[in-house]
């Protein structure tokens, strides 16, 4: 296989001293959760991360084209990031909301003005998981009713309650989670049934929308959830129309509109802060994890002042939810964003590098589709372009070659056949261009 140079890179990682990724492979077969997977025939083990790279013991550096799965938003260890995170935790780690404390109600203004109509109450949780079971919550003690639609392909975490809205098979474990939750058609125009050449696709799924309304609901309902592109799914983009004509319907039918913006928020999308402005839309509540912490746990959830009001009859406590640490942390993503234009840097190099995997795709008869947004690209990989059968395995080794020549991707969809790419959105140009000829060569590969 040939080489391909990464680009420069000043930051020198420290020497690692501890146990070898073989020891630490046994600890975790021994002591950790059997159930979990692990990437590569050879699972490499990662100990320093500056900006968008990262190091494993041995000292090679890799892109990190994955971001810890769409987490690492501004970059490892951002200096301004660590800077006040370190400066909190030596002043004061933990408070919890029962005492006033600055950061978090400062962040939650800061966060909040980020927020489009009425989105100005923030809700603060350690996780997506914990953001979109609240969200649900307070879909259904607004409303008053109980049914909830999400959209198959879904992914919105592993809780009990996230698992049945959810809709992977591979996540979800067989017992009861789903009820009054119903999954409406994927808007997946590559894989669905009305396709990237139906004009009117975003109207047609939406209508499937309705017709779960109609047939499979009391005709009232809580609440309608989507991610704004479908992140663990494939990133799938939805056509154009589709959520504008389905909260129409979902806010006729007495329900509130949900958008999980975990992985699409934060500018990620390029030419939007938030995912579900690319479609025109604004939710009546929004959660938000990954990217707002850069790799620390923190989400939340928004919504307005008289959705707010539904769940102020009983106490919503969450220990670590505006934690000190954490909200200088969110704070200083959100002002490493604006300062750096990252949003405008993942629309100047996504739109680069959507050009260049469309290239790729007329090298090569194996990649099926490419989409996405900004720095959010999926890359579809099938066995034959007229079935569409899913190149799970060629998918695999695209990904293990990929991190053999130094570059990290993710993999998605329900057959692990699309290769997601979610760097750090500080990329620059010569990463860019380091991604498209690693994928040239490990494409060719599976040809
Ligand atoms: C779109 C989306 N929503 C929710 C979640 C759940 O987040 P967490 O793993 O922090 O619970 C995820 C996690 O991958 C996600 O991708």
């Amino acid at each position: 296989m040939k080489t391909i140079p990464l680009p420069p890179c000043q930051h020198q990682p420290k020497k690692y001293t501890g146990p070898s990724a073989a020891e630490i492979l046994a600890l975790r077969k021994q002591f950790m959760n059997p159930g979990i997977f692990l990437y590569y025939k050879n699972p490499i083990m990662l100990v320093e991360g500056k900006m968008q790279y990262v190091w494993d013991e041995t000292g090679k550096r890799y892109l990190d084209g994955l971001g810890g799965i769409v987490t690492v938003s501004v970059g490892h260890c951002h200096p301004h990031v660590v800077a006040a995170a370190n400066a909190q935790t030596a002043l004061m780690q933990h408070s919890t909301t029962i005492y006033l404390q600055p950061n978090v109600a400062l962040y939650a203004e800061k966060l909040a003005a980020k927020m489009p109509g009425e989105l100005k109450v923030c809700y603060f949780v350690n996780s997506g998981s914990e953001a979109n079971d609240l969200a649900l919550l307070m879909a259904r003690a607004y409303t008053q009713n109980y049914d909830v639609i999400s959209l198959r392909n879904a992914y919105h975490g592993g809780s009990v309650g996230t698992m049945g809205v959810t809709a992977h098979s591979t996540w979800k474990y067989n017992v009861p989670h789903s009820f009054g939750v119903h999954h409406a058609l994927a808007p997946y125009p590559y894989r669905g049934v009305y396709g990237y050449d139906d004009p009117d696709a975003g109207r047609k799924y939406a209508e499937d929308v309705k017709q779960v309304i109609d047939f499979c609901t009391p005709g009232k309902i809580a609440g309608f959830i989507a991610e704004s592109i479908q992140g663990v799914g494939g990133f799938v983009e939805f056509p154009q129309g589709y959520l504008k004509q389905t909260y129409e319907f979902v806010r006729a039918a007495g329900g509130v509109c949900i958008a999980d913006e975990v992985q699409t928020g934060f500018g990620r999308t390029g030419t939007h802060f938030w995912g579900f402005e690319t479609q025109g839309v604004i939710p009546d509540i929004v959660t938000l994890a990954k990217g707002i912490g850069n790799g620390v746990p923190l989400a939340a959830v928004v919504t307005t002042p008289k959705i707010a009001q539904a769940l102020v009859g009983k106490v919503h406590f969450n220990t670590f939810g505006g934690n000190p640490v954490v909200s200088a942390i969110g704070t200083a993503v959100l002002e490493v964003i604006e300062k750096e234009n990252l949003q405008a840097n993942a629309r100047k190099l996504g739109d680069y590098i959507l050009a260049g995997l469309h290239r790729l795709k007329q090298r090569h008869k194996i990649i099926g589709d490419v989409r996405g947004k900004g720095l959010m690209l999926g890359i579809e990989m099938v066995k034959d372009r007229g079935t569409k059968a899913p190149a799970s395995a060629e998918c695999a080794q695209v990904v293990e070659t990929a991190k053999d020549l130094g570059l990290l991707l993710g993999k998605g969809g329900l057959w692990g056949q699309t290769i997601r790419f979610a760097p750090p959105m500080c990329l620059t140009q010569a990463d860019a261009d380091f991604l498209l000829a690693v994928l040239d060569e490990a494409f060719a590969s599976v040809s």
